[in-house]
């Protein structure tokens, strides 16, 4: 369901619920109000009639009256005023008239002795509640030809256990609360109707900028126009969405084209190889080739195997990267065997190139590192070192510590790293233009890999060239706080 509908929904419920508990309260006060305006008149009009009975009793004990008209005195003008005005409440409505409809004067065994508006015959008063009406005065209401009538009984004054009893038909009370609550429930009816338009208004004109946005994403996944997201110039809730959803736009543009190029490059990286391995195995399956002709086309072959498992294996782990998966595992290793390792796995190939390799690292030096991590990093920075360095140089590599950190250092005695190319060094695909040639065999994915495996193990990777020629990589591993103790 829209949340339009559902805030206008819900405005209009907490409306009418509001409503219907005011109206009942309200109608509560003004019942109690208005028959508390009739008790007071009731009240007088009682005191009348027994001043009256005990004037007129002097002359002998009087009969119940054949006349069933009330006195004249006893409906003269009403001394209650004429609204009964509630406090806090915008209504106010007519006294009720207190014209007594029946009276009595009935003594203590329950006999009438003057009746009015009711034959003497039917007593107003049970004999208990007479009894009780002689000393106190005592309200209650009751059905007088079909009429509800509240009666009010007092002691006469004077009297021995006399008591007056003067009644007023409510119906006119009861007529009132009727036609406020008729109007209550058209007013509160308006309440409602109106709260819901307003909310709908209201919700509708809070939630515009909103739907604007979402048909603004929606064309721009359509139109890939990814920077055309307007943001509101209110600095409000909706303007922080806008910029948040704009960033994330901007930054899901970023990855779409970087996943894009990456596909692109790295299906282009693996064309070439896969392209070289067809062409070999083309000529060797020609007639007539020599058995020296085959051997060399299967070496090519093998060679440009291994260069696409080399790729396909570097493409993998930088895809698990980009998946979050964890890459490696970290464990206290002490550095110089593993060093030690990784420098004798490159111990041949730089005995061919006339290139020596040195280590520098203290037995003590521990680090928080992962071995088939520390070897890949160790094999490409190595690699790279021995393609590019001339013969009778030396490749030196160094561990120390050095105050927060374990530095690790390969340098070597080669051209160095083309300037402008240094800050790219470390992106993928990335390769120097002196460097294209494909003699040199790299798809320019070696040190991206490095730099993504030291991240993986907390470390920090720099390139560089040195003062005196040459390359070199400097990579920061953090001490753990329990090595390093407290400073
Ligand atoms: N030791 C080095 N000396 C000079 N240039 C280097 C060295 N190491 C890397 N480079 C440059 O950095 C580029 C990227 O290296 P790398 O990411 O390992 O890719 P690849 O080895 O596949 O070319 C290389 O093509 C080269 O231009
Ligand atoms: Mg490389």
């Amino acid at each position: 369901m829209p949340i339009k509908l559902r805030l206008t929904i819900l405005f209009s419920l907490i409306t009418a619920v509001i409503v219907t508990v005011g109206s009942i309260l309200f109608l509560r006060q003004l019942s109690s109000g208005l028959q508390s305006s009739l008790i007071s008149g009731l009240r007088t009009k009682g005191y009348i009639l027994g001043q009256n009975m005990s004037g007129g009793s002097q002359s002998g004990p009087t009969r119940a009256s054949s006349n069933h008209q009330v006195p004249s005195n006893l409906n003269g003008p009403d001394t209650n005023s004429a609204e009964v005005q509630l406090p806090g409440l915008p209504f106010s409505v007519a006294a009720p008239n207190s014209s007594v409809t029946a009276a009595q004067i009935i003594n203590s065994n329950g006999t009438v002795l003057e009746s009015f508006g009711v034959p003497a015959s039917s007593p107003l008063l049970g004999v208990s509640q007479s009894n009780i009406a002689a000393s106190h005065e005592l309200i209650i209401k009751k059905y007088l030809n079909n009429n509800p009538t509240l009666l009010l009984a007092e002691p006469v004054t004077g009297s021995k256990g006399q008591v007056a009893v003067v009644g007023a038909s409510l119906r006119k009370v009861d007529l009132s609360i009727k036609r406020v609550k008729v109007e209550l429930t058209l007013f509160g009816a308006l309440l409602v109707l109106v709260a819901g338009l307003v909310a709908w208004i209201l919700s509708g004109a809070a939630l515009a900028p909103v739907s604007k946005m979402r048909q603004q994403v929606e064309e721009i996944f359509e139109l890939g126009q990814w920077d055309s997201l307007e943001i509101p110039r209110t600095k409000d809730e909706v303007a922080h969405l806008a910029k948040t959803l704009s960033e994330l736009l901007r930054r899901l543009e970023g990855s779409i084209s970087r996943q894009r190029g990456f596909v692109a490059v790295a299906g282009h990286e693996l064309r070439t190889p896969l392209a070289i391995l067809k062409g070999e195995l083309e000529l060797a399956q020609k007639p007539g080739r020599t058995e020296s002709e085959l051997r060399s086309a299967v070496a090519e072959a093998l060679d440009e195997t291994e260069r696409i498992i080399r790729l396909s294996e570097h493409l993998l782990l930088l895809a698990r990267k980009d998946e979050g998966d964890a890459i490696v595992t970290l464990e206290m290793k002490e550095m110089n065997p593993l060093l030690t390792r990784s420098i004798d796995d490159y111990a041949n190939v730089a005995k061919v190139h006339g290139v020596a390799l040195s280590l520098d690292c203290d037995q003590s030096i521990i680090c928080e590192t992962d071995e088939s991590a520390l070897r890949q990093i160790m094999a490409n920075l190595l690699g790279n070192s021995l393609r590019y360095s001339p013969s009778g140089t030396v490749i030196e590599i160094a561990c120390s510590y050095e105050s927060d950190s374990v530095v690790l250092v390969v340098k070597d005695q080669g051209p160095g790293f083309p300037v402008d190319f240094l800050p790219l060094a470390f992106e993928r695909f990335s390769r120097s233009d002196e460097h294209r040639d494909r003699a040199y065999g790299g798809a320019g994915l070696g040190l991206a890999i490095v730099k993504t495996l030291v991240e993986a193990l907390n470390g920090k990777i720099s390139a560089s060239n040195r003062k005196s020629g040459g390359a070199q990589i400097t990579i920061k591993f953090p001490i753990p706080d329990f090595i390093r103790g407290p400073n």
